[in-house]
């Protein structure tokens, strides 16, 4: 087939990651007999540098255009003036908001090779396997923020509509039909006005549509704390944008290391746009440290849920077991042992593609 990736490199170690994925994708176009094209595109401080905003027309005509988006990471100390009228970040909003990417899927799952690299015990993290659903255009991060009183008060809105949470939980909830069954739910309903209605919306959409799946509500805070002491016992996890940003970040932490988890950001039609969970880590930009796998990891995501090549995507998979499994680790998951840079671990993924079969 014929596909088009839209590349979004970004800041820090954005591009260097970037472009481990592409030459992952080049290799899987190349093994599977697909012809995969790839254009890229400014966004974050380097288009705020280059174009004076953070997400250029261009930008976001391309990626529109694309069967698939790849974006590396955004921000860094050079743009963080809290003052500055554009910041990298904005540019990340306004493109999953102008392409309706309201759904982020980001799974946790632990690898057995990295259990050593982590902070938690093995018997704690062993056989994880949980997908979470963040909601990913709506909550604090697009109500809007008001300032009075010169400066002295600020207030960050977080807003919810039912619409916008029915469609999140539904599409949990599908997830959950194909895997064990159970979705948990997170809010903090005994606070905020947001998590009554997330929290009844839930409810309702689970009871009526849904009675075949296992499902649960749970506070935000307990939740933190139940993801560091029996994270096995979940499996689809369904959250407001700033409670998924908090708590994926947590996660990331039961493999081992950020470097190692992907997401998705979907909408109801259009392409999806697939990123590392991780940031642009300024402090190890340039140094050829980076761990490209959550970013190869993710344009596996792309080869699924945007191209529907799933034996292509299970493909990359494999092939990082195989990088793994044959103890090749970038520097955040070598616990003290052995490391290769970058671009070495992309060439192992890349090799071990040639050696896995579909
Ligand atoms: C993420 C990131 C972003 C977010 C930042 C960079 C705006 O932390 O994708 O999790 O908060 O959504
Ligand atoms: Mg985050």
């Amino acid at each position: 087939m014929e596909a088009r990736f839209a590349l979004l490199p970004g800041d820090g170690i954005g591009p260097e990651v970037i472009s481990e994925a592409r030459r992952v994708l080049e290799a899987v176009a190349d093994v599977a007999g697909h012809r995969f094209s790839f254009t890229e595109y400014a966004i974050g401080g380097c288009a705020i540098d280059d174009h004076g905003v953070a997400l250029p027309e261009a930008t976001l005509e391309g990626a529109r255009s694309a069967d698939a988006i790849l974006l590396g990471a955004v921000g860094g100390p050079r743009w963080s003036d809290p003052l500055a009228s554009s910041r990298p970040e904005d540019g990340l909003l306004a493109i999953r908001s102008e392409l309706g990417l309201f759904a982020n899927v980001r799974p946790v799952r632990t690898q057995p090779q990295l259990a050593d690299a982590a902070p938690r015990k093995r018997e704690i993290i062993e056989d994880v396997d949980s997908l979470f659903f963040r909601e990913l255009t709506g909550g604090i991060y697009f109500g809007g923020s008001t300032t009075t009183s010169e400066g002295a008060t600020v207030a960050d809105h977080m807003r919810s509509s039912v619409h916008e949470i029915e469609r999140i939980v539904r599409l949990a909830a599908e997830a959950a039909r194909h895997r064990r069954g159970e979705l948990t739910s997170v809010d903090k309903a005994n606070v905020l006005a947001v998590s009554r209605l997330w929290r009844s919306v839930a409810d309702r959409v689970m009871s009526e549509e849904f009675p075949d799946v296992e499902f649960e509500t749970v506070l935000v805070d307990a939740m933190a704390m139940h993801l560091l002491s029996r994270p096995r016992d979940f499996d689809v996890v369904v959250t407001g944008n700033l409670f998924g940003d908090i708590l994926t970040d947590e996660a990331s932490m039961l493999p081992g290391s950020m470097g190692m988890l992907a997401s998705a950001s979907l909408g109801a039609s259009g392409p999806g746009l697939f990123e590392p969970i991780h940031g642009s880590a300024p402090d190890i930009a340039g140094t050829g440290t980076a761990n490209p796998l959550a970013m190869i990891l993710a344009a596996a995501m792309a080869l699924e849920h945007s191209l529907g090549l799933t034996d292509e995507s299970i493909r990359i998979h494999r092939a990082v077991d195989v990088v793994l499994d044959a103890g090749i680790r970038t520097p955040d998951i070598a616990a003290g042992g052995p490391v290769v840079s970058t671009v070495e671990m992309g060439t192992a993924v890349v090799e071990a593609l040639d050696r896995t079969t579909s």
